[in-house]
């Protein structure tokens, strides 16, 4: 095990896979003394790899390389994907799907997409969906990295320390994006992120960084004092000029009649948090296939949907709280979270 780096401020800048978090936005947020994050679940190694070049150009601070540990997939039943595709082509009529996307190994491998973060060394590598091979977490210690993995539950925190990782990201239910659960057979406990961490904080002796629904320095605060060392926050950051939101994503975000936040499975085949629109709702009941094979499968429709600037088709994933963001530059929003923590901390 080894221990966090020394933070200036208790912020995480949450890794979004897709893009969203730019090197200038990652330098951004480690420049202002936080942690910056790329989300580099579906990134081949060569844009990962350029991705840290282009950071470390930008910034001497603590940047967090973030990956999805996939399940393993078997190839899908060709009746399987024959209905997926129907139910999807039935909402856009462009013949724009097909099945020739499915290609085994269906994930990416993870040990190939570590090999440039074990060149480049950035001071933090943290997973997502359950606990990579042990081999991996020994070889980042063995170059002195640190290691955290999401946990939506104490039992899952439990295994990740036995694990020998160094901190625990605890993901409550507010959270944006995709639940991190390990196992989608099981029933997720769905808890509130304050509970979790207090929960947490009496059963295991790692920091934990709070994650879900943090949008200013309050929040944060909240959370320190029930015993997080630090959070993370995605939705925040969303509307920086440094993100690489869509221009309709980020309407949705900012929108003055707001919608409702839900939990959707019809965009990648898991749980996730996003802006209800119209593809969730025709989707509703519809057949899908399995993680990341429905990923996979409505990859094309939602390039159209970004090209075209329709946020009806897009994965607008939010957490609960995304009516309370701010379209700041990450370093004003940096500074102003920074002032409200130690406000609310000296109250
Ligand atoms: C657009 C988006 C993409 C996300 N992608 C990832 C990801 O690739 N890896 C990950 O560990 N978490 C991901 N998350 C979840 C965040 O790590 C974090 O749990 C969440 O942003 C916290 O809730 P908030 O969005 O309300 O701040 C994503 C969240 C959002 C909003």
């Amino acid at each position: 095990m080894i221990a966090l780096p020394r933070l200036q401020t208790p912020i995480f800048l949450a890794p979004m896979a897709g893009g969203f978090n730019t090197p200038e936005l990652v330098a951004a947020v480690a420049n202002a003394g936080g942690v910056g994050s790329f989300g580099f679940a579906y990134s081949s190694p060569e844009a990962i790899d350029r991705s840290l070049v282009v950071a470390s150009t930008q910034t001497t601070g603590l940047i967090n390389a973030n990956f999805f540990v996939f399940p393993e997939v078997a190839a899908p039943q060709p009746d399987r994907v024959a209905a997926a595709l129907q139910a999807l082509n039935a909402i856009l009529p462009h013949g724009l799907l097909d099945e020739s996307v499915l290609i085994p190994p269906y994930v990416p491998d993870l040990a190939t997409q570590l090999e440039p973060v074990w060149q480049r060394r950035p001071a933090m590598v943290t997973f997502h969906f359950g606990i990579p091979p042990i081999a991996l977490i020994e070889q980042a210690h063995a170059l002195g990295i640190t290691v955290g993995i999401t946990a939506t539950c104490v039992a899952e925190a439990t295994q990740i320390a036995a694990a020998g990782a160094d901190f625990v990201v605890a993901q409550g239910w507010e959270a944006g994006g995709h639940r991190g659960c390990f196992d989608t057979t099981e029933m997720d406990q769905e808890q509130d992120l304050l509970a979790l961490v207090q929960a947490m904080a009496k059963h295991i002796s790692l920091p934990i960084v709070a994650a879900g629904g943090l949008m200013t320095g309050g929040d944060i605060a909240t959370v320190l004092s029930a015993g997080a060392t630090a959070a993370q926050l995605g939705t925040a950051f969303l509307c920086c000029p440094e993100a690489n939101a869509s221009a309709s994503h980020r309407a949705l975000l900012l929108a003055k009649e707001p919608r409702d936040t839900v939990f959707t499975s019809a965009f990648s085949g898991r749980s996730a948090r996003g802006i209800q629109n119209r593809f969730i709702d025709v989707m509703r009941g519809k057949e899908l296939l399995e993680f990341p094979l429905q990923n996979s499968l409505t990859a094309a429709l939602r390039q159209w949907a970004l090209q075209h600037e329709n946020a009806e088709f897009q994965s607008v994933w939010a957490g609960s709280r995304y009516r309370d963001i701010r379209p700041l530059p990450a370093a004003r929003l940096m500074q102003i979270l920074n002032g409200e923590i130690k406000v609310a901390l000296s109250e």
